[in-house]
């Protein structure tokens, strides 16, 4: 329940929507509860023309004008004597049958504002939830943006996705429905048994008992209904997985010709599906009954207690009308208790889910929001570092030096550290130790946006959105700057513009699932173009030239040198080729620099390099098919 205070500064955000539908509350609820004292008069209308007709009358009969009648009679100046002769029976009935339309015109206009009220409730309190969902999404989002890698290494897509949907649309029934009902209870229970009360304190009690068994009855039926959609949906998202998997891995599958298999699986799902589903239409279906049971209950106690009333003399046959009509109106709200203290248990169950999330703290925080200029000059100082979540010990005691301007190079085997000093330039982690500078400034000190926006990063791991090549390729740039002929230049200086212009649409084309999908080497290509095209002042290739063959490669080399110019580049690679022009090479093993030179400072060292230069010349005169 804690858990839902965090709520509590967006009621106060939208306190005037809330103090407004509570008075719209309290307005609709007002005339609601006038509406059965109409119904009450009627009947007390009806009883006297019986009694006109049982008895002989003597001219002028004085005829009982029911209250409200009386009051509107007044407004207008209004006497029905005036247009009716109340000295024989038929204008007596005449009278009472305009009196008894003119009391249903009042109810329907009654109820009809009770209406307009309710409208304007759902208007403020049910725009409110929706607002404040709004509002807490993108908190939740923008929170998510703020965490580092690492939370979104520990924490599934699937989790993130339905606490920022699923969850919160839990916590919008509580702002939403819950809240209005609970008023609307507190609201209505003080007028209707206010009213009652007045009437017969008795009888009163007598009908109210069902009402208390009616929101617990209901609070344990929601439960179950709950719990049993919960896993009608559980199972709903592993059915939607396994299709999902088995389309998307339609060629394995067909291949291996595994249909049968899938299909007996798909079954299978499908059949517990089913039963799931058939134990929850089971409770669905006892709902209604039950409440109308506990409202008919009540209905009986209300005639038979009040008919022994009335007979007595205590009350009228209008009261019980009254009545069985203020039960009725009580009964939902009464369920509703039930089915909001559900609401509410779930609500609070997510707002904690979510909560959880957004008290993580970010790894990385951007500590200088003044402007950084930054001219590329990165120096590793005793740099180590360890992945927190796995323990590994990824970099050990690091020093490097890359002046402005110029290529460092990285190769090593796989797992040796070279995108975890990648990584680290771009500030995805912070050093577990030792220092890293920028331009003589501590990497934590620069302006995060500045850092990351003069950094152009082509991932080991190519990711292109489901959107144009375009777009793709203008991902880093904002709107007004992207034009056409800087897409083109970086898609030429990473030497994919021939490919693409091979595509039907172009540019235009579509990637991704509706779209094209490119070949590995043209993927590498266009995430190149994408991090050129921001003209950064550090640039940071991983391994993006391993799916392009050595002859791309050297053109691609080639272009990106006029890019490179004047640029810090850092060149990873696991490829001689690629290398062996930088600066400066490294060659990383386990985390720690084994050598460190120029390409033929190393390869007249004759160590780790040159044992893997000579293999890959060999190679490269004898192809191996990999
Ligand atoms: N996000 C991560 N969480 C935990 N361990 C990681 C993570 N990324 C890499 N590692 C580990 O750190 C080591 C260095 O990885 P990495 O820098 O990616 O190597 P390389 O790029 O040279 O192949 C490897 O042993 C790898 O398993
Ligand atoms: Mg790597």
């Amino acid at each position: 329940m804690r858990a839902l205070a965090h709520l509590n500064k967006y009621l106060w955000r939208y306190k005037w929507q809330l103090i407004l539908g509570m008075l719209f509350i309290v307005a609709s609820n007002l005339f609601g509860i006038y509406a059965p004292r109409l119904i009450r008069e009627a009947f007390d209308l009806i009883t006297q023309t019986l009694e006109v007709y049982s008895k002989e009358i003597d001219a002028p009969y004085s005829l009982a004008l029911p209250p409200s009648v009386a009051i509107t009679q007044e407004i207008l100046g209004l006497d029905p004597s005036d247009f009716q002769d109340l000295s024989s029976k038929k204008g007596i009935a005449a009278a009472i049958t305009l009196l008894s339309v003119f009391l249903a015109g009042f109810y329907l206009f009654v109820s009809l504002l009770k209406g307009v009220f309710l409208f304007f409730t759902r208007q403020t309190i049910i725009v409110m939830s929706r607002l404040i969902e709004f509002d807490l999404k993108n908190e939740v989002y923008d929170h998510y943006q703020k965490l580092s890698l690492g939370f979104y290494r520990r924490n599934n897509t699937g989790d993130l996705m339905n606490r920022i949907s699923e969850d919160v649309s839990q916590v919008r029934m509580y702002l939403g429905p819950a809240i209005m009902y609970s008023i609307n209870l507190v609201v209505l229970a003080i007028l209707a048994i206010g009213a009652m009360l007045s009437v017969n304190v008795e009888l009163t009690l007598y009908v109210l008992m069902p009402l208390p068994l009616l929101s617990v009855s209901i609070y344990y039926v929601s439960r179950i209904m709950n719990e049993r959609s919960e896993k009608v949906q559980r199972q709903q998202s592993k059915l939607s997985t396994l299709t999902q998997e088995a389309f998307s891995g339609i060629r394995v599958l067909k291949a291996y010709n595994r249909q049968e298999f899938i299909q007996n699986n798909f079954a299978r799902e499908c059949n517990t599906y089913k039963s799931l589903s058939l134990r929850q239409v089971k409770v669905d279906a006892l709902f209604m009954p039950a409440i109308i049971l506990l409202i008919g209950l009540s209905t009986i106690i209300t005639i038979y207690v009040g008919g022994i009333k009335a007979i007595q003399g205590e009350i009228t046959i209008g009261n019980i009308a009254e009545f069985v009509i203020y039960v009725n109106m009580l009964t939902w709200p009464f369920a509703s208790v039930g089915w909001v203290t559900s609401l509410v248990q779930r609500a609070a169950a997510s707002q904690e889910r979510i909560n959880e999330f957004l008290h993580t703290a970010p790894e990385i925080v951007n500590k200088n929001s003044e402007p950084s200029k930054i001219a590329g000059n990165i120096i590793f100082e005793n740099v180590s570092f360890s992945y927190t979540d796995s323990g590994i010990e990824a970099l050990k005691n690091i020093n490097l030096s890359v002046p402005k301007g110029s290529t460092l190079a990285i190769i090593g085997r796989t797992g040796s550290g070279k995108s975890t000093i990648a990584n680290l330039i771009c500030r995805l982690y912070d050093a577990s130790s030792g220092h890293i500078t920028i331009d003589q400034q501590p990497i934590e000190e620069i302006n995060l946006n500045d850092l990351r926006c003069a950094i152009g990063y082509v991932p080991q791991d190519v990711f292109l959105f489901s959107d144009t090549i375009a777009n793709n390729i203008a991902f880093g740039l904002d709107s007004e700057v992207a034009t056409s002929k800087l897409i083109r230049d970086a898609s030429q200086k990473a030497y994919v513009e021939h490919n693409i212009e091979d595509f039907p649409d172009k540019f235009e084309t579509l990637l991704g699932e509706r779209g094209i999908n490119l070949s590995g080497g043209q993927k590498q290509r266009v995430s190149i173009a994408r991090a050129i095209a921001r003209k950064p002042q550090i640039l940071i290739f991983d391994d993006c030239l391993s799916a392009v063959d050595t002859e791309t490669e050297e053109k691609i080399l080639n272009n990106l040198q006029m890019v490179m110019n004047g640029k810090t580049t850092i060149l990873i690679s696991h490829r001689i080729s690629t290398v062996k022009t930088a600066d400066q090479i490294i060659v990383l093993d386990s985390g720690i620099i084994l050598e460190q030179g120029t390409h033929h400072q190393l390869v007249a060292k004759k160590g780790e390099y040159y044992a893997l230069y000579q293999k890959q010349l060999l190679e490269e005169k004898e192809p191996i098919d990999h």
